[in-house]
């Protein structure tokens, strides 16, 4: 069982990890969601200072709370991409270094990949074949996963994802920065069928509409709409908004995923993303798919949110195939997670 050291900084988290195969020894994060709610969203800039003053601290703490030195680990991996260039660099060219510096194979990892392998962190396992719900704040996507490395897309938003959508309306709402967390919170109080909210689909242009595609455009729109008309009102009904925002949301998100899965012959639903976190989509995949006689598997909350433990399970698993990626490799802001194939080199370069 390979134990790689992993560092994440493709956004505003800084993390590293030390996992074992698909057990996490030690993990640690530091936010920096404070810093950025002041802007209302990601201060690039802000984001990358920030990374490189916290990353050694990190790997110091996860060293010592996992007794091993970098000595002691059999390769360290980074997320490369995709991501805020800059960011992306720190945690890039501090594992290129310590890689090169202890003499261990480096492995690029993309992002997403990371979050696929998240619910691999839990017990029990997805079995075969099985269609994944990606949704975080830079993606909402249905992956079929066939293995290791094996993935394609069936379905994505074609403009915001479904976490962007949580941030935005949260900001039009006056709740805080992030905004998934804050519109759960204002929700919890809230009548989810007070508003009525548009489902949006996206049209083909044969005719009909993509049947595992999103859009939140129009529901942000309408949210606006909505806010506008209760503009004479004494108060601005946000629980009763927010909960109903959040029902049209997690509703779209599991009703597509679960016809995905069953045109498709998939038995199971696994969910993850920062978006996964959300409670009343966890509780709605698990009354759809009980429903449906469809398994259901949810990343474990801690491991929704960007994370290192995640970058580790997806680099120990390139790895136990034989990828290292090489020294020089480089970051991308974009790259289609079909393409992380490219990210590798096999045999091993060490
Ligand atoms: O996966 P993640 O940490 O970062 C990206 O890769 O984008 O996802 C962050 C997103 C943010 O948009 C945040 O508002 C959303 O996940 N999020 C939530 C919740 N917790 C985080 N959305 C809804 N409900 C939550 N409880
Ligand atoms: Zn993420």
């Amino acid at each position: 069982m390979p134990t790689v050291l992993a560092l994440e900084t493709s956004c505003d988290e800084s993390a590293a990890a030390i996992v074992s195969d698909r057990r996490v020894l030690a993990s640690a994060v530091a936010s920096q969601v404070e810093e950025h709610a002041r802007w209302g969203g990601v201060v690039p800039e802000i984001a990358s200072r920030r990374h490189v003053e916290a990353l050694p601290l990190l790997i110091e703490r996860v060293c010592a709370e996992s007794g091993l030195s970098l000595s002691a680990v059999d390769a360290v991996a980074a997320t490369v991409a995709p991501g805020l260039l800059g960011a992306l660099l720190v945690a890039s060219v501090t594992g290129r270094t310590l890689a090169r510096l202890h003499n261990k194979p480096f492995l690029g990892v993309h992002h997403l990949e990371g979050h696929l392998c998240s619910v691999q962190l839990g017990e029990p396992l997805p079995a075969g074949p099985y269609l994944v719900l990606l949704v975080s704040g830079g993606h909402t996507e249905l992956i079929r996963v066939d293995g290791p490395g094996q993935y394609r897309r069936l379905g994505r938003s074609h403009d915001d994802a479904a976490g962007e959508a949580f941030d935005k309306v949260a900001r039009l709402l006056g709740l805080g920065y992030p905004g998934g967390p804050a519109i759960q919170a204002a929700a919890a109080a809230g009548n989810a069928s007070r508003f009525e909210l548009p489902k949006g689909r996206v049209s083909r242009p044969e005719g009909g509409f993509h049947p595992y595609d999103f859009s939140f455009s129009g529901l942000k729109t309408a949210m606006l709409r909505q806010v506008r008309a209760l503009e004479g009102e004494a108060s601005l009904p946000v629980a009763d908004l927010a909960a109903s925002f959040e029902r049209v949301v997690a509703e779209v998100l599991v009703e597509r995923s679960c016809r995905c899965a069953a045109d498709q012959g998939l038995g199971t639903l696994v969910l993850v993303g920062g978006v996964a976190a959300n409670r009343r989509l966890r509780q709605l995949l698990e009354r759809r798919c009980g429903a449906l006689g469809l398994q259901w598997r949810v990343a474990p909350l801690a491991y929704c949110t960007d994370n290192a433990a995640m970058i580790g399970v997806a680099a120990a698993e390139r790895l136990a195939q034989g990828h290292c990626s090489p020294g020089d490799l480089g970051v991308a802001a974009r790259l289609p997670l079909a393409e992380a194939e490219g990210l590798y080199q096999t045999p091993a370069l060490f």
